[in-house]
């Protein structure tokens, strides 16, 4: 989705907010723009195209000042163009508005403001934002501070917007003001302190009448605000993570010493101060550099055995074991996530019920609402969301609807521990995949999958079920035999590249590494795949075979082999060109070209047999010229519904 960053301190904001952008720039990169706060006016430029594209065009880094926002689009009203880049610009031009999030009822608001003289340039929803802020009856600047409630035109004014977003808007005279509500928004702290109290401050123009009890201000030298963290983690590791409903409000209190800004948070709903918990941030966020790797996707991919290994031993033991009793607890167990999340979501259903007998179902997070009937108990129902991201809007409403239903608890798995989903679960246990910026999942679905094994294996320990060995200690040495193979798997994608359709078969738990498979080759480099059931071939899709057709047969030494095997003849007596994903020798003679996976426990086969199809996709982007860390019209995080 959109990104968002802005900056109020002591630095260049430019050059700063370009770079942060830059590393947010998998959240949408449809255009760019940026408008700094220099010598009381505004300086606005945006366009079309990637953060380096813009700033080499536009010269975003070199605009002076030292408050600014900034923004990349991942459009969903209005072309991709430069006029519906943001920031946004009232008509006085003295309030520019970045955004992410939909303004449900822009339309209406929209007609409102035009009846009022308000001229509108784009065809965004998120232009309301800075009219409706223009038409507030005291201008931004000129609201006091250090009160102990929100001026009431503010909060009335969000009370007019309906749908989702995070904003933040910059005045001319460099004051940041913002809010979050079903969008994150994160501000992070350059060298906090909480002010002492009122009236013992010359810095502090506090007119309310009370000396004390005004500790909700924040006190910095610089501050950052952004849709993630990986924007600001260089300069500092202390954040506040807004909640809904909150407001911000960011000011210059004097120009002498340090501390130089004030930073005010209130409740939108009443308008009352909020005195905020101060987080501190790993700082393994920072690590998101592409390395020697020529794409974030390829790095990503290779970083898997690490990833697996983190997820499976480093998880937190007494979240785990939460977890564990709550599962034993529910009386029904609903699993759901988006894309590859809702892939491992399906894994879950089959290693619970394989490895510690735990009964669930698995349902994309968008479809929740519509069956939730089927998923309420008898008194004890438990939603469990995969999510890589912790923010995709469609897991977040799932969630909202179980709470709503009276789910007894919302347990989930997330590789960002700060992110909203990790806040709304009762309990939440990380995957410990590290910063994953590809948009494509590569090793957060494995480590996903890691981590859905450990938790299976707990369950069954508590239920005095013996568990199966399952040997991840040695699966770095797997995934390291695996990625020796890449050159030839890169040929292959070579003489496979014009490829119009790619068919992956396979049976039982393989069926959704087809369809995570499939997911990819889409993603990736844009060909229609299809993972299909292998006995579902002959009863329909077969009709699609014929000399042209590639078709993939995930086929390990399990009790699925010989039914594949079945399969692949039906295919390859269709002329199909037949790739084989297998750890067996003898069946190599069948298939046209055979991916070797290693020989290990049954239950871990998925593990492996997906990552050769990574680095297949991965090289098919490259031979069909696409650019598979930033796949046209997605986003990493999609945080609208
Ligand atoms: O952050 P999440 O895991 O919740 O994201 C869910 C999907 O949007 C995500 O898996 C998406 O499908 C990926 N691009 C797949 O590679």
């Amino acid at each position: 989705m959109c990104s968002i960053i802005a900056y109020k301190g002591y630095r260049d904001a430019a050059p700063l907010m370009v770079k942060a952008l830059s590393r947010m720039e998998y959240r949408g990169y449809d255009s760019v723009g940026i408008a700094t706060a220099h010598n009381s006016a505004l300086i606005v430029k945006k366009g079309v195209g990637n953060v380096s594209y813009v700033n080499a065009r536009l010269n975003l880094d070199s605009m002076q000042g030292n408050a600014g926002i900034g923004h990349t689009r991942w459009a969903t009203h209005g072309a991709v163009n430069d006029n519906n880049a943001h920031p946004h610009v009232s008509c006085n031009g003295r309030i520019a508005v970045v955004h992410n999030g939909l303004v449900e009822n822009h339309d209406e608001l929209r007609f409102m403001l035009s009846k009022e003289g308000h001229v509108f340039k784009s065809e965004t929803d998120s232009e309301v934002i800075a009219h409706l802020l223009e038409s507030l009856p005291t201008t931004m600047d000129d609201m006091r501070h250090g009160y102990d409630s929100m001026d009431k035109a503010i909060t009335d004014m969000l009370s007019m917007l309906n749908g989702s977003y995070s904003f933040v808007a910059l005045t001319s005279n460099g004051m940041l003001l913002g809010a979050r509500y079903h969008e994150p928004l994160i501000i992070g702290l350059g060298n906090p302190s909480r002010s002492k109290g009122g009236g013992d401050d010359d810095n502090n123009n506090d007119n309310n009448g009370d000396d004390d009890d005004d500790d909700y201000m924040l006190l910095v030298d610089e501050c950052f605000i952004a849709s993630d963290v990986l924007a600001f983690i260089e300069y500092t590791d202390k954040a506040i993570f807004l909640a809904d409903g909150e407001v911000f409000v960011v000011r210059g209190i004097t120009e002498a010493c340090k501390p130089r800004l004030s930073i005010e948070i209130y409740n939108s709903r009443d308008g009352k101060a909020i005195v905020k918990e101060v987080t501190q941030i790993a700082w393994e966020f920072a690590d998101v550099d592409k390395g020697r790797f020529a794409h974030y996707t390829l790095k990503e991919i290779h970083e898997q055995g690490h990833a697996i290994s983190r997820a499976f031993f480093n998880a937190d033991s007494k979240r785990l074991h939460l977890l564990v009793d709550a599962l034993i607890d529910a009386d029904r167990i609903t699993i759901t996530g988006s894309g590859s999340s809702y892939h491992a979501a399906l894994m879950a259903k089959y290693l619970f019920s394989k490895i510690c007998m735990l009964r669930c179902d698995a349902i994309v997070a968008s479809e929740f609402t519509y069956n939730i009937d089927t998923y309420v108990g008898n008194g004890s129902p438990i939603l469990f969301a995969v999510s890589q991201s912790g923010e995709t809007a469609d897991v977040l409403n799932a969630v909202r609807i179980a709470r709503d239903n009276n789910f007894k608890k919302i347990a989930s798995i997330v590789n960002s521990p700060l992110s909203t989903l990790a806040r709304e679960s009762d309990i939440f246990l990380s995957i410990n995949a590290g910063p994953e910026v590809g948009v494509a999942a590569t090793k957060s679905f494995t480590a996903q999958i890691a981590l859905l094994y450990r938790i299976s294996m707990e369950v069954a320990r508590s239920k005095g079920i013996n568990p199966p060995t399952l040997d991840i200690e040695s699966s770095s040495i797997n995934v390291e035999k695996m990625l020796e193979r890449e050159a030839v798997i890169s040929d292959l994608a070579e003489s496979i590249k014009n490829a119009n359709s790619i068919y992956i078969i396979a049976k039982g738990m393989h069926h959704v590494i087809a369809l995570e498979c499939a997911l990819k080759l889409k993603e990736l480099a844009y060909i229609h795949a299809e993972g299909i059931h292998a006995g579902e071939l002959k009863h329909g899709p077969l009709a699609l075979i014929d000399e042209k057709s590639i078709v993939i047969a995930l086929n390990p030494m399990d009790d699925t082999y010989s039914d594949v095997i079945t399969s692949v003849h039906e295919a390859k007596a269709r002329g199909a060109y037949i790739i084989g994903v297998s750890d067996s020798k003898s069946s190599s003679s069948i298939y046209d070209f055979t991916l070797t996976i290693p020989r290990v426990d049954r239950l871990l086969y998925p593990l492996y047999e997906v990552i050769p199809l990574q680095l297949l996709a991965y090289h098919m982007a490259l031979k069909r010229d696409c650019n598979p860390d930033y796949p046209r019209n997605i986003a990493k995080s999609v945080t609208v519904k």
